[in-house]
């Protein structure tokens, strides 16, 4: 299944993720692909909110992964300086991806393509100009 959306402000994109997340479920992983500042932690704003988290959403740039909790768990982790399975390993993830409580929200998923799990759902964020982006939400089946 894929969904294609276009987004044309900040408040647009988080209202696309509110509305995806009421599609999700414990143990979900939400893998983001795309460039710095396409609007991957944007989303996981409107994500947090569609779970009912009320927390402020930050990026876990520096942290590597961040915890919400609602009525389930968010963990939102940031990939970027994870280079190899060490690294990846450190963070912790393969005991997140254990929890069967918790969603994984996952930005530059690109650095661990390899150990997603099956299932997986990939959002791809497209830059197409200043306020405009290209959000493709694929759900493997
Ligand atoms: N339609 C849009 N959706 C999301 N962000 C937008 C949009 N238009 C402009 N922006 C701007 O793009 C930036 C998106 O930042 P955000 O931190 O969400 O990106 P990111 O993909 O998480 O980047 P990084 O890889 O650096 O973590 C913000 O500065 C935001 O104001
Ligand atoms: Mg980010």
């Amino acid at each position: 299944m894929m969904n294609t959306y276009r987004s044309h402000s900040v408040r647009e994109t988080e209202e696309i993720a509110e509305q995806f997340a009421k599609t999700l479920h414990p143990g979900d992983v939400v893998a983001y692909t795309g460039d710095l500042g396409a609007g991957k932690t944007a989303f996981t704003r409107g994500m947090a909110r569609g779970l009912g988290i009320a927390d402020e959403v930050a990026s876990p740039t520096f942290a590597l992964v961040h915890e919400y909790r609602g009525s389930v768990i968010l963990y939102h982790f940031d990939m970027y300086r994870i280079t190899d399975f060490d690294d990846l390993y450190s963070t912790g993830f393969f005991d997140y991806l254990d929890d069967p409580n918790g969603i994984l929200a996952i930005e530059w998923s690109e650095n661990i393509d390899g150990v997603l799990p099956p299932g997986t759902i990939t959002v791809a964020f497209t830059v197409l100009g200043e306020e405009e982006r290209e959000i493709k939400i694929s759900r493997e089946e």
